[in-house]
């Protein structure tokens, strides 16, 4: 039996137009998903969401990480639980760590000597296929941990304060998201496309600050960027109710995190603040969760 996990993550920016190739910066988070494997008669899958065989509905991830690990392997039965404290369709990554970490655990249990980088590639090309479009960001910072600037693949320096989580507790489909941003685009190009660019130059512009581990500056620009998203529609009142919640509570930014219309939204905090923050998100009846950034990214246990 082999077990591995991988972590979720939250984006400092550029969620949506990296999918147009403009860059983000995205930070793995220290809440993980464990994904445990062993040879059997059979294909087993079993999660919160039921058990199944193969299942493009229920267990769409495993399911397709499942059939692309037979290309690297030889085997018919398998059984698979995934547990994971990410919740699911949340923006916190939960399907990239998920498929990361299933694919290194039949890597370890097959012996298929993939390495980081072909994990990466191959739980990319997953959640292109499960979600229409997807950039490599969610599937790459899953597998390698840290913070990392996509396309370019660069790692930065970590982040060294407390981050705070609110979950709206809506689900929220990226694959929907995604696709309404493209609808917009397609509509009004000359009003969405600067709107991308910028949300990408602000990625750029943040770089050396987060290098330099100034957090007041990266907080302004989160600030920024959180308005673009809410300008590109991806926003709602219960984001901005937490959003503002944190911000007046002393967040030094705050921002849709991930695919946005639910899901989550994230404040950077100071070692004071952190709690005050978690404290006033809840109190406006949504879940709060203190974590920091991790350096580990896909891992056997
Ligand atoms: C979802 O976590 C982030 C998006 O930019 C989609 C993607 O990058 O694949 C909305």
């Amino acid at each position: 039996m082999i077990t591995c996990s991988a972590p979720g993550k939250i984006y400092l920016f550029g969620e949506h137009a990296v999918v147009y190739g403009h860059s983000a910066i995205c930070c793995a988070i220290d809440i993980r998903t464990r994904v445990q494997v062993e040879k059997c008669d059979s294909i087993v899958i079993e999660s919160v969401l039921g058990r199944t065989g193969i299942d493009h509905d229920i267990h769409p991830y495993v399911s397709r990480v499942i059939e692309k690990m037979q290309e690297h392997a030889e085997f018919k039965g398998l059984r698979v639980r995934v547990d994971s404290k990410l919740p699911v369709g949340s923006g916190l990554g939960s399907s990239a760590a998920v498929t990361v970490a299933g694919i290194q655990a039949l890597n370890h249990l097959f012996g298929c000597g993939l390495q980081l980088e072909d994990i990466a590639r191959i739980g990319h090309s997953i959640e292109k296929e499960v979600q229409g479009n997807a950039s490599p960001t969610d599937t790459y910072v899953s597998t390698m941990g840290g913070v990392v600037m996509i396309p370019q693949r660069r790692k930065l320096q970590a982040l060294d304060c407390p981050i705070v989580i609110g979950n709206t507790g809506r689900f929220s489909s990226t694959r929907e998201l995604v696709a309404n941003v493209a609808k917009l685009k397609g509509e009004f190009p000359e009003i969405i496309d600067p709107i991308l660019e910028d949300i990408g130059s602000m990625s750029a512009i943040a770089e050396e600050y987060v290098n330099r581990k100034d957090y007041l500056t990266i907080g302004r620009l989160m600030n920024v960027n959180h308005g673009l998203l809410d300008a590109i529609g991806v926003g709602g009142p219960e984001l901005s109710a937490l959003v503002y919640a944190a911000r007046n509570s002393g967040a030094t930014a705050a921002k849709i995190t991930g695919a946005g219309g639910g899901g989550c939204m994230v404040a950077l905090a100071d070692e004071n603040s952190a709690q005050r923050i978690a404290k006033a998100i809840r109190d406006t009846g949504a879940e709060a969760l203190i974590t920091r950034n991790t350096g580990e990214g896909v891992r056997l246990e």
